[in-house]
């Protein structure tokens, strides 16, 4: 494995090496991805070796132009056209009817694909130096917390994957919006990094009731990434709702605390009870929050707590996407 700068010889570099059918971690605006050429199938297998994916989990293809959609995918009314137009490139990914020729492999077998067009810049030098569409899941080993940082893909993949091109920090910090436009009204499948408002002023009201699955234990999920228990720590992680904070109790061992809690009063009631504490946001913004938490949750993991402890966002924005990654995480 070789860790490069986002020069622009190594983007060519990088692109090049998926060319030739390598795997390479680069940044996007969400999180870190392992990429591979979509065509190719046997570099596509080399990334569910690598996470230790199940191969019934199917992959983002990444493409960096909205021309490239149909050489992968039909779309499959005006609202997908229109939500391209809008909302590209950014954290939403479209799953669309795919084209005979995407591999099996990338869509587990299903008839649908799911695109998405980032808005990193060193993602999209990557894939047009690819000339191919770039499969790509989160950099992580399978279950485990996403990477928002180049670090967490080395020290979650190391020498699994060829090259890993750093880009800094991943400015969203919580993985796309899934949404299936083969049904009618669109379906959420997974909250993400685009919200739920922002789409509805494009489309009119989705569907929301496939995401969040927390809500609907015992169901199969709709999107195999919508399993019960992902993005977890091995720490054990608690949650609470900030309106119940007072009530936070956590075991009496060592435990640390993720808030974006700045009152005063709150942290007066916290003395004592965490030996550490990590404030996501000042202002109290969702998007800091967003952008902080799995780094947050990677840095407590590795710091010999006992118990991790998690304030639950509100409804708006990025709430239910923050929230939807703590309850996976929580679960074991
Ligand atoms: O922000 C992101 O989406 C990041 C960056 C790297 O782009 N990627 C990412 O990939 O989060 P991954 O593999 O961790 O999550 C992909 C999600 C999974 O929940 C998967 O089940 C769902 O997309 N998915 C992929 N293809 C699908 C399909 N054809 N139908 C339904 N769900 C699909
Ligand atoms: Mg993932």
């Amino acid at each position: 494995m070789e860790l490069l700068e986002a020069t622009a010889d190594n983007l060519r570099r990088a692109g090049e090496c998926i060319a030739q059918g390598g795997l390479v971690a680069f940044p996007t605006e969400t999180v870190y991805g392992l990429g591979a050429d979509a065509f190719d199938a046997k570099a596509v297998a080399r990334i569910f070796e690598a996470k230790a994916r199940p191969s019934f989990d199917p992959l983002i293809v990444h493409i960096a132009s909205i021309s490239q959609v149909e050489k992968i995918a039909e779309i499959p009314g005006p609202s997908a056209s229109a939500l391209m137009q809008a909302l590209w490139p950014g954290p939403l990914t479209l799953v669309m009817p795919k084209r005979s020729w995407v591999p099996d492999i990338v869509t587990s077998g299903l008839d649908t694909v799911a695109l998405r067009l980032p808005a990193h810049a060193v993602a999209r030098a990557i894939i047009v130096h690819s000339r191919t569409a770039v499969a790509a899941p989160s950099a992580n080993p399978f279950g485990y917390i996403s990477p928002t940082l180049a670090r967490h893909v080395q020290l979650g993949l190391g020498d699994k994957v060829d090259l890993i091109v750093n880009g800094g920090a991943c400015s969203i910090g919580l993985e796309s919006t899934v949404l299936d436009m083969t049904f009618e009204p669109p379906r959420l499948l997974r909250p993400g990094g685009t919200s739920i408002e922002a789409i509805e002023a494009v489309i009119g009201p989705i569907d929301r009731g496939g995401a969040g699955l927390e809500s609907a234990p015992g169901r199969p999920p709709a999107s195999p990434g919508l399993l019960d228990s992902h993005y977890a720590p091995r720490t054990p992680l608690y949650l609470v709702e900030s309106s119940l904070f007072a009530q936070a109790r956590p075991s009496g061992r060592d435990a640390a605390l993720i808030t974006s809690a700045t009152s005063g009063a709150i942290l007066e009631s916290l003395a004592g009870r965490f030996s550490l504490a990590r404030f996501l946001s000042p202002s109290g913004s969702l998007i800091e929050v967003a952008a902080g938490l799995f780094a947050a949750l990677h840095e407590l993991d590795s710091g010999g707590f006992d118990e991790i402890w998690a304030e639950l966002a509100g409804g708006q924005g990025l709430g239910p996407a923050i929230n939807d990654r703590l309850y996976k995480a929580s679960r074991k």
